[in-house]
């Protein structure tokens, strides 16, 4: 070390970017992932970040540890912008000690999320670690703690998006598991209990990516919203998904310029939905015939494809999307569904973001499974989160709006602002063929000419309920509209509802109690 005192702090910081040191950023770049510091520069406006605690380092002596000791502890945080709005950072350096976490790395996390709760910022963290650090037993433990308390209380204030670009064991999974996204990287794994532990416990061998790699977590267990090939492609998502977002509850989302009319009708919507209500089509093409050209980006896309669920922008103005996708289960609502719409209603709600919600619903999934995992509870949440919202609320019912599904999904009498209904809308308890076996049961039973009687009681309920007029005549929809009427008529809803304030009577509590 030189004697120089401005030498000396420039020793220190070349030393510093060196993380682990070549040897371990060659192991990293062979594994095919960027080091936590190339993958910062990508993730921030060029020159915009500041860093901090640089010099931060452990002080564990256990086990060899006093030979191990790096500048940053392994991990580096400080703050930056991203298109010109200040995030707060951390990306954990896997050259160090496997990045592990110990008391020192947590409390440099620990701070960051204090400062950015403070300043009302996102924060993102880019995680690539071995989990807790060993050698330091109970205070790695405790610098989890203190992170995963963090988390909680920056839940609802500021937005907190966490990419997995390595390993991610143990109890280490649930601070991403707290937070609001999860981006997963091909490279990257996720799991509470290795493989190992699963061989010695139930015999059965599984590799990294079968247990919890990007591809189980985005589509089986839903624990990830996103899935990138690369690391790039994951730093630039984080850009973009932050696009839509508030840099905190209290902001509202921010308003681009749009490049798409906001008066466009587009007459092709007309035809998309068959007038065979047992024809599936397509939702995504509704939603992207209706919304700003090219802004749809969609979450969870491979978990519970039977509903849709994304943000987008009409006329510039950021919403969130929830839609029945009638080219899966009919559309129909089941466990995962239910768990993508409320976790995606709640956040939505957290952050000031409008829900415009698409219906075509059959009812709920039907089964033993369904029945046994707990639909019921699973598909309580939805109410819950509809409910409780008081964000602008606006339901398009495009086809079936069925039962409990029609209630769920932004009905009237869960205080959605606007219900408007294509002319194909039917709402009912239920589809007509089920409705009819049950109210003419005894009818059915004597008749000699069953089948001709079931066609013409079909066809006397559908003209009374397979219609969106019974539901107009009592007010429950606000305005029945032509399909290619809807991206006007959303734009101007939005606009209306801009300056909506909550008037939801609140008895006071605590907090509800939320059907997990
Ligand atoms: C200390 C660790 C470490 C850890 C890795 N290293 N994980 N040091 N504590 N948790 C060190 C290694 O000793 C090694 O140091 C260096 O990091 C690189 O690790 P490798 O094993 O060489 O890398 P790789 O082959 O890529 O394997 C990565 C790995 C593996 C799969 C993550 O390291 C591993 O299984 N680590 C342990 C994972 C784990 O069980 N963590 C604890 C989970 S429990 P040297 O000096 O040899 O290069 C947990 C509880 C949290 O997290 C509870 C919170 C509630």
């Amino acid at each position: 070390m030189s004697s120089d005192p401005f030498k000396r702090l420039e020793e220190l910081r070349q030393k510093s970017l060196l993380g682990g040191g070549p040897n371990y950023i060659a192991r990293q770049h062979s594994s095919g992932k960027l080091t936590a510091r190339e993958r910062m520069e990508l993730l921030l406006d060029p020159g915009s970040f500041i860093e901090f605690d640089e010099f931060v380092m452990h002080r564990c002596t256990d086990f060899g540890m006093d030979k191990k000791r790096y500048l940053g502890d392994g991990v580096i945080t400080g703050f930056g912008k991203i298109n010109g709005r200040v995030v707060a950072v951390y990306a954990q350096d896997f050259t160090v000690i496997g990045g592990s976490v110990g008391e020192m790395h947590a409390k440099k996390i620990c701070q960051l999320y204090d400062a950015a709760l403070q300043l009302g910022v996102p924060v993102i963290g880019l995680n690539d670690s071995g989990g807790a650090r060993i050698q330091e037993g109970v205070d790695s433990l405790k610098g989890y703690g203190e992170i995963f308390h963090r988390n909680v209380l920056a839940s609802g204030v500021i937005p907190q998006i966490v990419a997995i670009m390595g390993p991610c064991a143990g109890g280490a999974v649930y601070s991403p598991a707290l937070a609001d996204f999860i981006i997963m990287t091909k490279k990257s794994f996720m799991f509470i209990t290795g493989p190992k532990v699963v061989k010695a416990a139930t015999g059965e061998e599984v590799s990294f990516e079968e247990l919890g790699g990007a591809e189980v977590h985005a589509s089986m267990s839903g624990v990830a919203h996103f899935m990138s090939e690369t690391d790039e492609e994951a730093l630039l998502l984080i850009r973009h998904l932050l696009s839509y977002l508030p840099s905190n509850n209290m902001e509202d989302p921010p308003i681009v310029e749009s490049d798409d009319d906001p008066e466009r009708m587009d007459y092709e919507l007309d035809d998309l939905v068959p007038l065979d209500p047992m024809e599936p089509y397509d939702m995504y093409m509704i939603i992207e015939h209706i919304v700003d050209r090219g802004s749809f980006l969609e979450v969870h896309k491979f978990f519970a494809p039977n509903i849709i669920v994304g943000f987008a922008r009409l006329n510039g103005m950021p919403v969130g999307i929830v839609a029945n996708q009638p080219k899966v289960y009919a559309g129909a609502l089941d466990i995962n569904s239910s768990d993508k719409i409320s976790r995606f209603v709640l956040f939505c709600d957290a952050f000031n973001i409008p829900i415009i919600t698409f219906v075509d619903v059959p009812g709920f999934l039907p089964g033993t499974f369904q029945e046994h995992n707990g639909v019921i509870r699973h598909g309580a949440k939805i109410i819950y989160a509809y409910s409780q919202a008081t964000v602008p609320k606006i339901t398009v019912i495009v086809r079936k709006a069925y039962g409990g599904g029609y209630i769920a999904l932004g009905s009237k009498h869960l205080r959605a602002d606007f219900v408007v209904a294509w002319p194909t809308a039917e709402i009912a308890v239920m589809g007509p063929e089920g409705a009819v076996e049950i109210i003419y049961k005894r009818e059915l039973a004597k008749a000699e000419n069953r089948e001709e009687l079931i066609k013409k009681f079909v066809k006397q309920y559908r003209e009374r309920f397979a219609n969106p007029y019974f539901a107009t005549s009592r007010g429950y929809v606000d305005k029945v509209i032509v399909p290619h009427e809807t991206r006007p008529l959303l734009i101007k809803l939005l606009e209306l509802l801009s300056s909506k304030r909550a008037l939801q009577p609140k008895v006071p509590k605590k907090h509800g109690i939320m059907p997990v």
